[in-house]
């Protein structure tokens, strides 16, 4: 009795095994015979591109990386002008601008331009005050399309995060049409835009960056679309990793330190095994 019932169990599964490989990797199997990949394509994986950085690339790449101060300050102005409309940066303070080489005075100037809401211990209501330097920035209200992620940790959030930022800013187009005759139902939805960068190739934001000369940069420098996006997207990488140069450089002295510990450790091992002479062979 108990032989039949395992036997029957042991069907069971097998059949339980069949059905998963059949109803699952079967036609996965059968979509890579077809199309060369595992999933079935979709406009929308064909369309999606790989992020890259702006010509040159950062200051900040590379182990030898640096802050350029002024860019970082160029892209603050074009957070504040462009993008503060709708993004806030709720995680930095006004006071860690000073990073940026701001002045402790311009700083509070700064600060005081903002509005923030706080709470009135006095009369239990939320008042909203002036900015000072120990404040974050301060919410930002939003009521078109989508939802604006909060900033300050985006190059973060995102793989390759400051080359993304940097594409998605440059990226928005038209979809390749070779793409789009394979796929003649691919359409862009009413009210997006079509960004080959962004995960699914529409999104609801409008271009922002779209003219040059939209910011006029205090230093001169030429504010291009790509000059623009870089430094935002310089600036959103400070935001997110103020300490980012540090670390890189912390990290020469660490190997250093290592080299040397490594020299002093093969030394003593030397000094301290002197005395026992290897056993000679009969
Ligand atoms: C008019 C409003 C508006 C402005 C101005 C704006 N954005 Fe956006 N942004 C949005 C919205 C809405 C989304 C959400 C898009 C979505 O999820 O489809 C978004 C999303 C993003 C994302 C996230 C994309 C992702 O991978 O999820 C980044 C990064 C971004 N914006 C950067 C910027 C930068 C930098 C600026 C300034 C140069 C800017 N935005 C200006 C509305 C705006």
């Amino acid at each position: 009795m108990t032989r039949i019932i395992s036997i029957v169990v042991g069907i069971g599964f097998t059949v339980a095994v069949l059905w998963a490989f059949a109803f699952g990797v079967g036609p996965a199997f059968s979509t890579f015979a077809k199309h060369g990949q595992f999933v079935e394509p979709t406009a929308e994986l064909e369309l999606h591109k790989v992020a890259h950085g702006p010509e040159g690339g950062f200051s900040f790449d590379g182990p030898f990386g640096k802050w350029d101060y002024a860019q970082l300050q160029r892209g603050y102005q074009v957070y504040k002008e462009v993008c503060a409309a709708c993004h806030s940066l709720q995680y930095v303070a006004f006071r860690n601008l000073e990073e940026l080489t701001y002045s402790e005075a311009e700083v509070k100037a700064e600060a005081a331009q903002y509005q923030i809401p706080k709470y009135d211990p006095a009369t239990s209501e939320v008042v909203t005050q002036p900015g000072l330097p120990t404040d974050q920035f301060p919410p930002v209200p939003y009521f078109g399309t989508g939802h604006p992620p909060d900033l300050s940790l985006i190059t973060k959030a995102r793989h390759d995060g400051s080359n993304y930022v940097y594409s998605l800013l440059t990226g928005y187009g038209e979809p390749d049409p070779e793409v789009l005759a394979k796929f003649p139902d691919f359409e862009v939805p009413a009210g997006m835009s079509f960004n080959p960068y962004f995960a699914n190739v529409n999104i609801a934001m409008a271009p922002p960056l779209t003219t040059d000369g939209q910011v006029t940069y205090a230093d001169g420098t030429e504010a291009t679309v790509s000059q623009m996006a870089k430094d935002v997207s310089a600036f959103l990488t400070w935001t997110a990793e103020p300490t980012l140069v540090k670390r890189k450089q912390t990290g020469w002295p660490v190997l250093g330190f290592l080299l040397f510990a490594t020299i002093l450790a093969y030394l003593s091992k030397k000094q301290i095994w002197a005395s026992l002479k290897p056993r000679k062979k009969d």
